[in-house]
């Protein structure tokens, strides 16, 4: 009896655990790679924002050091390139920057697509639980993963520190052999701007004023937008520029750029910088009117205070909407 009952037992366990293993099975075959393909192939901005996570499980399984390396490779464009942008916390607000640079790339000419490739760098929990809400390609520079210079500089809030992490954080992106596209969230993106980089050119900087020299070095750099080639010169330049912080301790990386742009050591390095034609990235800063047949990408910079930046980003939406419709009619 006690034999029988535990042959019973145990064939019963076994068929369970059968069952068990085969509906593991399952999930393991069908529901993972479907998400996974979901999340890769769909921009989650398409998908709306509050849909939940799927993404995260897989990468906190990793070491923190490999999370840059994954969240590049997924956000690969398939030739090593990506676009990046930084996230703060105020930005983030509903109805706030963030949300008016996810539109323009919505509304404008071949943009959309472009989202699959964009790469958050968050500098604050909000911004951070934004951009994983809406399963973006997050990067927490707070936290672990980042190999920044001066960890010290980690949780100071200064405006001066996050232009300058921003810097270090780009080397390392560099570093793993990755070109990049940075563009800072208050530029507005209508149409795709890949095509107007220059064939030849190290790091390609968009202007506050452009006198239309591309290789001039008295062009107004504009750092909140720029494109960079990952190679041996640039990834010494962006050392000694983050390094000439020490001899410029009031200034923010644009201005340290300015000031080393003519230095020997990087003629020296063979760096060859190229200044983006402000007719395609075009900004608040130049005076040369906008050309709506040719803009790419619209930057509200100069402009003090945020709700004054915020209303000329609408009014560029507004603009740009009519144009599109003025085109199509
Ligand atoms: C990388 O791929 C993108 C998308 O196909 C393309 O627009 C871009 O020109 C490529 N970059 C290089 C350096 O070939
Ligand atoms: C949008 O892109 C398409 C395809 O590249 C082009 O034919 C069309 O002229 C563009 N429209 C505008 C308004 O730029
Ligand atoms: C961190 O960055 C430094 C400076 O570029 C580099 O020498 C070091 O190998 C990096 N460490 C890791 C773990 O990537
Ligand atoms: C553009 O600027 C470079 C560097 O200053 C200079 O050598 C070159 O002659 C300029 N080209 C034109 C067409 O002015
Ligand atoms: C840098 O140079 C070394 C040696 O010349 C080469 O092996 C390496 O691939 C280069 N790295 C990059 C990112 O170009």
């Amino acid at each position: 009896m006690a034999l029988s009952d535990s042959a019973t037992n145990s064939r019963e366990m076994r068929s369970r655990a059968v069952r068990r293993l085969a509906m593991i099975l399952v999930l393991v075959a069908v529901v993972v790679p479907g998400a996974l393909l979901y999340g890769i192939l769909i921009p989650s901005y398409l998908r709306g924002r509050d849909s939940s996570p799927i993404l995260d499980v897989a990468v906190e399984t990793v070491e923190p050091a490999d999370q840059l390396e994954m969240i590049l490779r997924a956000a690969d464009m398939g030739n090593k390139t990506v676009i990046m942008t930084t996230l703060n916390d105020a930005w983030t607000e509903p109805g706030s920057v963030l949300d008016l640079f996810l539109e323009s790339f919505r509304i404008g000419n071949g943009t959309s697509q472009l989202l699959n490739h964009l790469v958050f760098i968050t500098m604050g929990q909000k911004a951070h639980e934004r951009c994983t809400s809406m399963r973006g390609h997050c990067f927490d520079l707070n936290t672990k993963g980042a190999n920044l210079s001066e960890q010290k500089d980690y949780n100071t809030p200064g405006y001066l520190d996050i232009t300058w992490q921003r810097l270090d954080f780009q080397r390392q992106v560099l570093e793993k052999g990755y070109d990049f596209i940075f563009t800072d969230t208050d530029i507005l993106w209508f149409r795709n701007p890949l095509p107007h980089f220059y064939s030849q050119g190290d790091f390609q900087v968009s202007c506050d004023r452009f006198f239309g020299n591309a290789t001039d070095l008295e062009n107004w750099p504009s750092n909140g937008f720029n494109y960079v080639r990952s190679n041996n010169r640039t990834i010494s330049f962006f050392k000694y520029w983050y390094s000439a912080r020490t001899k410029y301790p009031q200034d923010h990386d644009q201005a340290v750029f300015n000031y080393i742009k003519h230095d020997a050591y990087l003629r020296e390095l063979g760096l060859t910088i190229r200044f983006l034609d402000s007719k395609y990235f075009h900004g608040l800063c130049e005076i040369r009117s906008r050309d709506w047949d040719a803009v790419c990408t619209m930057h509200a910079n100069c402009r003090i205070g945020l709700s004054s930046k915020l209303s000329e980003l609408r009014g560029m939406l507004e603009e740009w909407k009519k144009y599109i419709s003025g085109n199509h009619s």
